[in-house]
C-alpha cells in the first residue's frame, strides 16, 4: 500500500500521558481495544492508562494484565499508570517497585480521578518514586475546597446556581507539590494544569530549578465556562472548564514551554452518568480523537505553535517526561518507526456516532475542526488510515509492513 504524502506534515506518534481506557471495571463505557481504537484514530502509539479503574491499578496483577492486553490488541503501547496510595487516595503507599519491576515495568504513578492530599504520603511517595526513577503524576485539587463543587467558581457558575470549584484548590497542591518535590529532591507532573495562576507557579517553580512538569488538556486550551450556560452535562469535567482568561494563559504557557505537553484526559462516560442533572453527572470527555484538531485550532492557527511545536507538545515532551526510550529521538536507518500523518488543510466534523470509543460524551459534536490524522504508524505498521483502524497482527514484537 502506497501512501501519497504530498502537502502532509509527518510527525512523530503522538503520546497522551493521560487516557482512561476503564478497563478492568466499565468496559460498557471503553475498553483496552476500543480505546486503543481511538487512540490510533488520533495519531497516539502510545498512551498512559490511568489507574482509576475497578479494581484500580495499585498492584502488579492490573498492571501486567493491561499492558497484556495492550499488547494483544497491538493498536498503540498502552503504558499502566500504578496508583500511588492503595485504592487511591489512601494512606498507605502501593508497592510501586513491584509494579515497576513487573513485565509492564510501570514507570508512571497517579492517583488521579482523585488528589494524593495528605502532605506526608504525597512526601513519602515522592522519595519513594525518585528511589526508583519513576515519576508521579498529581491530579492537583485540594478535596477540601471542591466538596460539592461542579463548575467553576465564577460569575457564570453564581449566575447559573453551580456550587463553585475555586482556582485555589488546583493551585495551593500546585504549589505545595513543587515545594515537596524541591525538597525531596524529586521530580513531579501535574496533571490537566487548568488556570492562569498554576501557570505563575508553575514558572516560579521551573525558575528555582524544581524537576515540575506540566499537562494541559485539549479542553482546557479551547473550552470555557460560558459553556455551562445550557446546563448540558457533556461540559462538566474535573478540573472544571474555567475562564477565557485561564484560557488565553495556558496557550500562552504551551507556546513558551512553561506547560511541557498536551495531555487528553479522555474520560469515557455512559449515556446514563451524563444525561442526569449536571450536579449528578460524573465528571470527564472524550478526547484522544479529536486532540490534534483542537491543537491546531488553538494553538497552530493563531501561530502560537508551528509543526516543529507541535511534535513538542504531543509526542517528544511527553515521551521524555515518561521515559519512554522508543519515541522522539533520532532512528537508526531502517528502524520501524512510530509515525503519524497529518492533512493541515482537511476539515472535518465531529460526530460522536462516527467515534471509536464506546462512550459518545465528546463537547464538540457538530463543531467542524481543523487538521486531520490521515495515516499512524506503530513500529512500521500501519495502525489507522483515513478514519479507519487496521486490525491486524496482534503481536507487536517490531511488527512492520
Ligand atoms: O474529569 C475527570 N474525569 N477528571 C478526573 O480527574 C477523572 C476523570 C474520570 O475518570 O472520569
Ligand atoms: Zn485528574
Ligand atoms: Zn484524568
Amino acid at each position: 500500500e502506497t501512501i501519497d504524502g504530498a502537502g502532509q506534515i509527518l510527525l512523530p506518534g503522538f503520546v497522551d500521558l493521560h487516557t482512561h481506557l476503564r478497563e478492568p471495571g466499565r468496559e460498557d463505557t471503553e475498553t483496552i481495544e476500543s480505546g486503543s481504537a481511538a487512540a490510533a484514530l488520533g495519531g497516539y502509539t502510545a498512551v498512559f492508562a490511568m489507574a482509576n479503574t475497578s479494581p484500580v491499578a495499585d498492584n502488579p496483577v492490573v498492571t501486567d494484565h493491561v499492558w497484556r492486553r495492550g499488547r494483544e490488541v497491538g493498536l498503540v503501547d498502552v503504558h499502566p499508570v500504578g496508583a500511588v496510595t492503595v485504592g487511591l487516595a489512601g494512606k498507605q503507599l502501593a508497592e510501586m517497585g513491584t509494579m515497576a519491576a513487573g513485565e509492564a515495568g510501570v514507570r508512571l504513578f497517579s492517583d488521579d480521578g482523585r488528589c494524593v492530599h495528605d502532605p506526608l504520603i504525597m512526601r513519602r511517595a515522592l522519595e519513594y518514586a525518585n528511589s526508583l526513577g519513576v515519576l508521579i503524576a498529581q491530579h492537583a485539587e485540594e478535596p477540601r475546597l471542591t466538596e460539592g463543587a461542579v463548575a467553576h467558581e465564577g460569575p457564570n457558575a453564581s449566575r447559573l446556581g453551580l456550587a463553585g470549584w475555586p482556582r485555589a484548590a488546583e493551585e495551593s497542591i500546585v504549589a505545595r507539590d513543587a515545594l515537596l518535590a524541591r525538597d525531596a529532591g524529586a521530580r513531579v507532573h501535574i496533571c490537566h494544569a487548568s488556570t492562569a495562576g498554576t501557570v505563575e507557579i508553575l514558572k516560579w517553580a521551573k525558575a528555582q530549578g524544581i524537576s515540575i512538569t506540566a499537562e494541559v488538556t485539549p479542553h482546557h486550551l479551547l473550552l470555557d465556562d460560558s459553556r455551562l450556560e445550557t446546563y448540558d452535562a457533556v461540559n462538566k469535567v474535573n478540573p472544571p472548564l474555567r475562564e477565557a482568561a485561564d484560557v488565553a494563559a495556558l496557550r500562552q504557557a504551551l507556546a513558551d514551554g512553561t506547560v511541557d505537553c498536551v495531555a487528553t484526559d479522555h474520560a469515557p462516560h455512559a449515556e446514563q452518568d451524563k444525561c442526569c442533572e449536571f450536579a449528578a453527572a460524573r465528571p470527564g470527555m472524550l478526547g484522544l480523537e479529536t486532540a490534534l484538531s483542537i491543537v491546531v485550532d488553538t494553538m497552530v492557527r493563531p501561530g502560537l505553535l508551528d509543526w516543529r511545536g507541535v511534535a513538542r507538545v504531543m509526542s517528544e515532551n511527553p515521551a521524555r517526561i515518561a521515559g519512554l526510550d522508543d519515541q522522539g529521538r533520532p532512528l537508526a536507518v531502517g528502524e520501524p518507526a512510530n509515525l503519524v500523518l497529518v492533512d493541515p488543510e482537511a476539515e472535518w466534523t465531529v460526530r460522536s456516532a462516527d467515534l471509536a470509543s464506546i462512550s459518545k460524551n465528546t463537547p464538540y459534536e457538530a463543531m467542524t475542526l481543523p487538521g486531520r490524522v490521515t495515516a499512524t504508524f506503530l513500529r512500521g505498521r500501519l495502525t489507522a488510515r483515513d478514519g479507519s483502524v487496521r486490525i491486524g497482527t496482534g503481536a507487536r514484537t517490531g511488527g512492520q509492513s
